[in-house]
């Protein structure tokens, strides 16, 4: 196959482009800044430069590939409020439509990541891909276009397929900028009393849930993409600190630690989401080979330090 990974310096895209790569398809990398894109050419990836907010920089690469992974989002610096987290969903608006359209028209897949806020609040409960999108904060966006990309494949015949990963762990991403990094300079808390669910996966493993999903998922389907323990935000936290050989930390107040990382994402973060992801596993015969945050945190960790 061929294909266009938006969002290719990204945490998930890059690992998308990676395993890809390693399983001999073609890849066209939209980036950003080309200066900035020697990983991603370094894995033999071809490079186009391009923003999500103007689809004339990327529609006209879509009759050039068989599939299209969707895995850009909008920089968005500082407090992650309302209007910055409007603008981010805006832009994924864009450049999911764009995509969509131009997928439509040449008979393209277009696999879409979503992610575990788009369900909302869960409590206790179990989710799975059957519970309705009630999205906290940052899920708006990706449930509305969870929302029109339903619609576009069941009227127009849209070939589509959702992802939905829980938080992704791994060298890079909100694993390093909100645990990681935190911890290392003392400022990381538990945010609440962290009685709220996580459900996990390894970027690694996402990104084989990738090539599962271009290669053999049914058209229209959406696949939850977890491993097999989720973990209340308490034990997350305890076991990041304990696998960088840290005290464990005390808490923060949501309300507090609001003011510094804005609300919207604050209000995300505190959400309960207990995912169970049977379906791509019976489906498309993919299984994490991470089967337990607790079990991989560590060497996680220490990869990290051995790079930086
Ligand atoms: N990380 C998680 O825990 C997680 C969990 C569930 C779902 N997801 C979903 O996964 C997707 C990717 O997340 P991520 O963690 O990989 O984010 P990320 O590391 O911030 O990557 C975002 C990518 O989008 C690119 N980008 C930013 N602004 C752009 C623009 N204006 N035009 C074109 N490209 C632009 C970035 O390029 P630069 O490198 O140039 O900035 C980067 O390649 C998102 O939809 C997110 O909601 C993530």
């Amino acid at each position: 196959m061929r294909v266009l990974v938006t969002g290719a310096t990204g945490f998930v895209g890059s690992a998308v482009v990676r395993r890809l790569r390693a399983a001999d398809h073609d890849v066209i990398g939209l980036v950003r800044d080309p200066a900035r894109a020697s990983a991603v050419a370094a894995t033999g990836a071809i490079l186009r430069q391009g923003d999500m907010r103007e689809p004339a920089t990327y529609v006209p690469v879509v009759h050039e590939v068989d599939a299209v992974v969707h895995a850009a989002m909008l920089a968005v610096p500082g407090r992650l409020n309302r209007r910055r987290a409007d603008e981010l969903f805006d832009a994924d608006a864009v450049m999911t439509r764009a995509l969509a359209d131009a997928c439509a028209e040449h008979g393209r897949r277009l696999v879409y990541t979503g992610g575990c806020f788009d369900w909302g609040d869960h409590g206790e409960e179990w989710i799975d891909e059957s519970t309705p999108l009630t999205p906290s904060p940052l899920g708006v966006g990706h449930a509305r276009m969870a929302a029109e990309l339903e619609r576009r494949h069941r009227d127009d015949g849209l070939d589509v397929v959702r992802l939905s990963p829980g938080f992704v762990y791994g060298p890079g991403g909100l694993f390093a900028s909100a645990f990681v990094e935190q911890a290392e300079k003392g400022r990381l808390r538990c945010i609440g009393g962290g009685q709220n669910w996580w459900s996990c996966i390894h970027v690694d493993d996402l990104a084989d849930a990738f090539v599962a999903a271009l290669e053999r998922a049914r058209p229209g389907t959406a696949y939850a993409v977890v491993d097999d323990e989720p973990l209340r935000l308490r034990e997350l936290t305890d076991l990041v600190t304990d696998a960088m050989g840290g005290k464990r930390v005390g808490t923060v107040s949501p309300r507090l630690i609001g003011l510094l990382i804005g609300g919207t994402l604050v209000a995300s973060l505190t959400t309960s989401f207990r995912i169970r992801g049977t379906r791509i596993r019976e489906e498309l015969g993919w299984a994490p080979r991470r089967l337990r945050f607790r079990d991989h945190v560590a060497e996680t960790v220490e990869a990290m330090t051995v790079r930086s």
